[in-house]
């Protein structure tokens, strides 16, 4: 079984103290920083790119967890990998040709993930699923911090991880919305072993250090 990972989603810190708060998630055992781009077109929302993964990689040695949550994410593959990304997932809903993208951001020197909206079925990986080193499953509609979990996603978890186990395949399952301390342990019993965390690390009535450290703690137990 792999280790259960924490990922802090930066786009819910405070930006005006960017490198305190990535150094707050270091110091309270966060294992990656996820990243979350958005392009006002695939979602509605506009966030980050590349010249914010630099910065991200220049304040921390944590691996870089890049979600695309954009069109075309094709296009941008080299301008991530370049900026310091890790891992770079995209949405299987922008990618006609999934092998085909897995094996390009591979061949820059990152694992490759693919994503499933909340609406997406699991049968949508499948000619894809060999190739993956992650598969992240939303439990929010993609777009925003802040947003309730979607207990449906549990199944879905369930469902991924047999297909998965299915093939002996060793990639990571991610989870992405909604999660926090009540809601962690639900998606760890269904399969998951990566946790993406918002508004319940960053909003944390005691900060973020003691957010991420919550988290962690209930990741790892
Ligand atoms: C949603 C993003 C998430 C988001 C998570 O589109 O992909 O990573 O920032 O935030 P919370 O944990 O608050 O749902
Ligand atoms: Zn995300």
């Amino acid at each position: 079984m792999k280790n259960n990972l924490l990922a802090p989603s930066i786009i819910a810190s405070d930006f005006t103290r960017l490198a305190e708060e990535i150094h707050a998630c270091e110091s309270a055992g966060a294992d990656w920083l996820h990243v979350d781009v958005m392009d006002g077109h695939f979602v509605p929302t506009i966030t980050v790119g590349p010249l914010f993964v630099e910065a991200c990689k220049r304040a921390s040695k944590l691996p870089l967890d890049v979600h695309l949550m954009i069109s075309e994410p094709e296009k941008y593959l080299e301008a991530f990998a370049k900026a310091g990304a890790g891992n770079i997932t995209v949405h299987v809903e922008t990618c006609p040709d999934l092998p085909k993208v897995l094996k390009i951001i591979q061949s820059l020197g990152c694992t490759a993930g693919i994503t499933l909206n909340p609406s997406t079925p699991a049968s949508a990986l499948d000619s894809a699923l060999p190739f993956t080193d992650l598969v992240l499953v939303m439990s929010v509609n993609p777009g925003y911090s802040g947003q309730a979990f979607m207990p449906e996603m549990i199944g879905k978890v369930e469902e991924v991880r047999n297909k998965l186990n299915a093939i002996r395949s060793k990639a990571h399952i991610e989870v992405d919305g909604g999660i926090s301390a009540e809601t962690l342990p639900l998606m760890k019993s269904a399969g998951a072993n990566v946790f993406v965390t918002g508004s319940a690390a960053f909003k944390h009535p005691q900060g973020t250090l003691e957010g991420v450290r919550a988290l962690k703690k209930i990741a790892s137990t």
